[in-house]
């Protein structure tokens, strides 16, 4: 069931009908790095040198309240020098600590909270309050904090421990954050402490963690473990364009660059890139140019064409590797020939929105053929028209649908797309320099 009411001052996309695309695109950077190399640095010792720095409002919800737990960041645009205060310089929050729509802050900040001498509150808006965090609280309560919950949500109370325990926690879920946060923890615990998972998920913070002079220890995608107490070396991070905004542009490219699409200096770690393997299994034609790496990470240039694509199945295996794009794989399904089973991705519901109920709500609004599973999604792909459709206030519905206008016979209104912000500010102008025609409204439902 919806129930996010239709608001006028939260802003609207309308998407007209467009049939081609094309040039160069460049996208800001990686939201979960930038996070991460704030984190990290903040409690490295010395000065933490990070560029391509994402200024969307997630990592500013991260940076203001590092600086509220006594973190000096200096602030150039998307270069940012942080003052590491080592292990033991963090000092008490006076207020709660507001993470705004971020689930990765508030997550990761949990593990690093969770080991300091000091109380604090962590809250966030209507749509993080909503977000699962016992399954985070659990094994750092079992690692030593108090940690107290809203009915299992934020606003959360922690009441830190140190040293704290190690623990051996096998996570229910392939979560990169709630294995973030446990060894996040770990590196103020007193021994071993081990995460083993059901199956891979983005490892950017143990990539980060052993730039940062940590010795990891992974003898499977599904195991990793680290020794505490240890304290981080302070490094220079360069972070990659981020590969989940990349993804409206590679499908975009894929529905509408008869000439190609160039997307530069992209990060494509292995654990971020299943949108690849699903959009060449549905025909598409994609190639990773001049690999290279920024510090522990792969980046490419990504270059598109036009081209065909035919319904798939997509199993459990590629969700957490594309868990961030599948709302615009959701799109590219419908626009491709015949049908795509999507199973395995129960864990869609408990992102910005639920995303499985929001896209099927909007496709089936732009007559797409569209079916709902509790874990997945079977879309009859061929034809999308237009009509209006709820974002929900998730900011990855809001931008996959403005894809969807290189499909659809009529012009597209996308509600509540302020949360566009929280990861890709300039996504309108962006979209419009390759040939998208978005424009900005007020999101008067009336008007
Ligand atoms: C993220 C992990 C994923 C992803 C989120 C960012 C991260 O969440 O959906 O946008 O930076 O660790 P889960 O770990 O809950 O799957």
């Amino acid at each position: 069931m919806l129930q996010h009411p239709l608001n006028a001052s939260r802003e609207a996309f309308v998407a007209h009908p467009v049939k081609r695309v094309g040039g160069s695109v460049t996208v800001p950077g990686d939201k979960s790095i930038s996070h991460r190399a704030l984190l990290l640095g903040a409690v490295a010792e010395g000065r933490t040198e990070i560029s391509g720095f994402l200024r969307g409002e997630d990592c500013l919800a991260t940076l203001s309240v590092l600086r509220a737990l006594g973190v000096t960041v200096a602030d150039e645009g998307t270069r940012l020098t942080v003052a590491g205060v080592g292990p033991d310089g963090l000092s008490a929050p006076v207020e709660p600590l507001d993470l705004g729509n971020s689930g990765t802050a508030m997550r990761l900040l949990m593990g690093l909270l969770a080991a300091q001498p000091f109380d604090s509150t962590l809250t966030g808006d209507a749509s993080l309050r909503q977000r699962p965090m016992e399954r985070v609280a659990e094994p750092l309560r079992a690692m030593g904090a108090t940690i107290t919950l809203d009915h299992g949500r934020a606003p959360l109370r922690i009441h830190g421990t140190r040293p704290l325990q190690p623990v051996d926690y096998t996570l229910s879920v392939a979560s990169a954050q709630l294995k973030s946060a446990i060894l996040l923890a770990g590196l103020w615990a007193d021994g071993l402490t081990t995460v083993r998972s059901p199956g891979p998920s983005r490892d950017h913070t143990e990539r980060m963690l052993q730039t940062m002079g940590i010795l990891m220890t992974q003898d499977s995608a599904s195991r990793v473990a680290m020794t505490g107490p240890a304290t981080l070396t302070a490094t220079s991070i360069e972070v990659p364009g981020d590969f989940s905004s990349a993804a409206f542009f590679i499908v975009a490219g894929l529905l509408g660059a008869r000439d190609g699409l160039f997307i530069p200096a992209v990060g494509v770690n292995p654990s971020r890139t299943g949108l690849l393997t699903i959009l060449r299994n549905m025909g598409g034609k994609i190639e990773l140019r001049d690999q290279r790496h920024y510090g522990a990470e792969p980046v490419a240039d990504i270059y598109v064409e036009q081209g065909e694509l035919r319904g798939i199945e997509i199993g459990p295996e590629l969700v957490a590797l594309s868990i961030d794009e599948l709302p615009v794989a959701f799109v590219a399904a419908a626009a491709a020939a015949g049908r795509t089973t999507v199973t395995g991705a129960g864990e869609l519901r408990h992102k910005e929105s639920d995303r499985l109920t929001v896209m099927a709500a909007g496709l089936a609004q732009l007559g797409v053929g569209v079916e709902e599973q509790p874990d997945g999604l079977t879309i009859e792909g061929g034809s999308i028209s237009g009509g209006r459709v709820d974002s929900h206030g998730d900011h990855r519905v809001a931008m996959a649908f403005a894809i969807a206008s290189l499909r659809a016979q009529a012009a597209l209104e996308i509600l509540d797309t302020i949360a566009v912000a929280t990861s890709f500010p300039d996504f309108q102008a962006v979209a419009t320099a390759i040939g998208l025609e978005l424009e900005a409204t007020n999101g008067d439902p009336r008007g």
